[in-house]
């Protein structure tokens, strides 16, 4: 729109546009959140339209005050955006010609609206990408004091919910540094492509006039300016990328929580957590309810809905640029701010919570948990095959059911009715802290290999 409030389009287009469509086809009350590298990203433009003197010194100077003068507009919330303006380039443009006149028309000389947004879209997800880093590497550091203080605090090892092997509690609470590292490599992977500078790609076939995309590469940040003009407007895979990472990350966060939740049920009372991050029930006054978890949990499904929207946007979509690719802003940004506020939750959760240890050990003490350790004992001890070992194992373990007895209740005996060959050492094996720690196989739980991980982490 100019200044009299009708679009830029208007000599071309007659008509009224219909109400509906310009609610619908207006996307400034999301992409405003660009206006800083909007400008930033324009300010880069007219300097070098200047350098190639495409635009002479005074109106680049022109532009530059017009422009700086919008951003304070809005900083100190004094810019009026009018909604019926179809994006945020649009209202600064609009803003601009207001300004300074006619000379504010320059700023678009080599350039389209198709890789002005995505030139502010990949400068937002640059910083955003950053910020997401920070925040994983907090969380590690958050999960490593956690992991510090449980070496030696035991629990059962699950498979499929029942009783596997016994773990320590800070194995257990590493295994999520991998995760989050590996989420972490996956949003500076996608800096590769983030740091291609779309700017001077034009509508879709470059440009006529003599620009110097090498300069506002270097000037905005960028590595290289993109290749393929048609390529640049059409691409969103940047956007892909980092909507798959995202939904990775939440993933892993919504695993945590619902092991959390689990543990801290009635059923297992594994873990508490303190009243700053639980509920109430209306109805039921005894309830502290793990509503934060359950947040942390389900939100993962809009992050999900996201990437398939987006994936689903792209199916099929001819090159190169159309209004379809107008909802990828309102995607990432949903998107990045889900993921920031459950990092954010997590943290606390993290901080807020603590281990029941005796609840821990006792559970781990059921379900003959060390039955492992005792069919690697016939192997180590007796030279036995493998499944001959399980096999006796196995006998023993029925022997116990039977007779309702734990493995550690076993009289040297009871056990050599069974196998005869077994000799006293045995009774070791059935010992909690000695299975843990004689996982000592890289990247298992020994407490010597926690130590070690837990340095490696902190050092990376
Ligand atoms: N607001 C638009 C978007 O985000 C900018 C590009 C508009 N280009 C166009 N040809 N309508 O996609």
């Amino acid at each position: 729109m100019n200044k009299k409030n009708k679009p830029i389009w208007g000599t071309r287009i007659k008509g009224k546009t219909s109400g509906i469509f310009e609610k619908v086809s207006s996307s400034l009350k999301v992409d405003k959140r660009l206006y800083k590298e909007d400008i930033m990203a324009s300010i880069a433009h007219v300097e070098m339209l200047n350098r190639q003197k495409i635009i002479n010194f005074k109106i680049k100077n022109k532009i530059i005050w017009g422009l700086k003068k919008i951003q304070n507009q809005i900083i100190k919330k004094k810019y009026i955006f009018d909604y019926r303006d179809e994006d945020i380039h649009m209202s600064i443009e609009k803003k601009l010609f207001e300004l300074i006149g006619e000379d504010a028309g320059f700023i678009h000389t080599a350039r389209s609206r198709n890789d002005q947004v995505l030139v502010d879209l990949k400068i937002w997800m640059i910083s955003s990408n950053g910020k997401l880093i920070k925040m994983l590497d907090q969380t590690i550091n958050t999960i490593l004091k956690v992991a510090e203080k449980n070496i030696y605090t035991i629990m059962p090892g699950f498979t499929h919910l029942k009783n596997a092997q016994p773990i320590s509690f800070s194995h257990y609470i590493l295994a999520y540094v991998e995760m989050f590292n590996r989420d972490k490599k996956r949003l500076l992977s996608n800096f590769n492509s983030l740091k291609e500078n779309p700017l001077g790609s034009g509508a879709l076939s470059g440009t006529s006039f003599n620009i110097d995309r090498k300069f506002t590469t270097k000037k905005l940040g960028f590595k290289y300016p993109t290749g393929n003009s048609i390529d640049t407007v059409s691409d969103r895979d940047f956007v892909l990328d980092f909507l798959y990472a995202s939904s990775l990350c939440a993933m892993h966060i919504s695993r945590l929580a619902e092991e959390f939740i689990i543990w801290n049920s009635d059923a297992f009372r594994l873990i508490n957590l303190k009243d700053n991050i639980v509920t109430g029930s209306s109805i039921m006054p005894q309830k502290k309810n793990p509503d934060t978890l359950e947040y942390l949990r389900g939100k993962v499904g809009s992050c999900y809905g996201n990437l398939f929207t987006m994936l689903t946007i792209l199916k099929g979509l001819p090159l190169s640029y159309f209004k379809d690719l107008q909802d990828d802003k309102k995607i990432i940004f949903e998107t990045y701010d889900d993921l920031v506020i459950s990092l954010k939750v997590l943290n606390e959760v993290l901080k807020n919570f603590s281990v029941n240890k005796n609840e821990m050990l006792n559970l781990a003490d059921r379900g003959y948990i060390t039955a492992t350790d005792l069919a690697d004992y016939f192997v180590k001890k007796l030279n036995y095959p493998f499944r001959k070992s399980y096999q006796i194992t196995a006998k023993i373990v029925n022997y116990c059911e039977a007779n309702k007895k734990k493995l550690s209740d076993l009289s040297i005996e009871e056990l050599k009715k069974i196998e005869s060959n077994i000799t006293n050492d045995v009774i070791d094996v059935f010992n909690l802290k000695n299975s843990v720690n004689s996982k000592k196989s890289y990247g298992g739980t020994s407490f010597e290999n926690i130590k070690k991980m837990i340095k490696k982490y902190k050092n990376a």
